[in-house]
């Protein structure tokens, strides 16, 4: 079954996971929480699990196997915290896996292309959009195929910014050398007649007002994120299994490695007090 956002599902939800159930995100590393900070905000009641597979990042150089075989360990992983929807924040997942470990799972399983995508066409006025996201997310042409599904006359020009996660992870967001590296990237980009551009991967939203500033006015700057929380509130909406408790959500956060350099960087951009974060053996999963 297909629905108009493109999230497929087998079975129904109403199995026996409480509406108290957290919500499962994951994320090849510490970006999949600007997607996580967007479903804090959006759907404040709702608790969530955050999984960063800092030992293997990044996704954005491996194979759809690899990509694959890492997805399903994670959602394994997941279910052993009863989570009752997924949201893979990772745009390299969602390019190369979402559908085949939708079509294996009975809870929703969303991903950040679709809405990404969809706010993209929305918002261009000319019909050129650009895709900035990792190597195997352009390379993929995700992106392409479902803009066009969507505007068959869409012109997508992709670019590939494998240089921008580290940058963001080493803290170089404001750093004058981000900006050179935004012109090396970038500047055929910003010679086309694009009047949108998608930040198609998870660490992008932190280098947005540096990106905004570099195309100017005329490019509308889309951030996956925002669509995918209000996807995730729509479904669980729909579905009757939104958390109707009063009580504060509960955060917890588990990573592959570098727990504490995590939980820096996640104090750093969410508004959260994360006290500590968890190590898991994913390759047990
Ligand atoms: N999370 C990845 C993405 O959104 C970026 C980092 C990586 O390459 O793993 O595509």
């Amino acid at each position: 079954m297909d629905n108009t956002n493109g999230i497929k599902e087998i079975l129904s939800v109403k199995n026996n996971l409480s509406n108290e159930a957290p919500i499962g995100v994951f994320d090849s590393g510490v970006g999949g929480l600007t997607v996580a900070r967007e479903i804090m905000r959006q759907l404040p009641h709702e608790n969530i699990v955050y999984f960063g597979d800092t030992a293997r990042v990044p996704y954005g150089s491996k194979s759809k196997s690899n990509i694959l075989r890492f997805s399903r360990q994670i959602i394994r992983f997941l279910r052993t915290k009863d989570v009752k929807a997924i949201v893979v924040a990772c745009n390299t997942v969602s390019a190369l896996a979402l559908e085949t470990v939708q079509e294996e799972s009975d809870i929703p399983i969303l991903g950040v292309i679709a809405p990404g995508a969809r706010v993209a066409v929305q918002s261009t006025k000319n019909g050129i959009i650009g895709v900035a996201g990792t190597e195997a997310t352009i390379q993929s042409e995700t992106y392409t195929k479902i803009i066009r599904q969507m505007n068959p006359d869409a012109v997508v020009i992709g670019k590939p910014c494998p240089l921008f996660v580290p940058l963001v992870e080493e803290g170089f967001a404001k750093h004058r050398i981000t900006e050179e590296v935004i012109d090396i990237y970038l500047s055929d980009m910003r010679k086309t007649e694009i009047d949108t551009m998608i930040l198609g991967c998870t660490h992008y939203p932190l280098l947005r007002s540096r990106i905004k500033a570099y195309f100017g006015e005329k490019v509308h700057i889309v951030n996956p994120a925002y669509e995918t929380a209000m996807d995730l509130k729509k479904i669980l909406f729909e579905r009757g299994i939104e958390n109707r408790s009063e009580r504060a959500a509960a955060y917890k956060f588990y990573v592959s490695d570098a727990a504490e350099k995590f939980t820096r960087f996640a104090n750093g951009i969410l508004t959260y007090d994360v006290a500590s974060t968890r190590l898991v053996n994913i390759e047990e999963y």
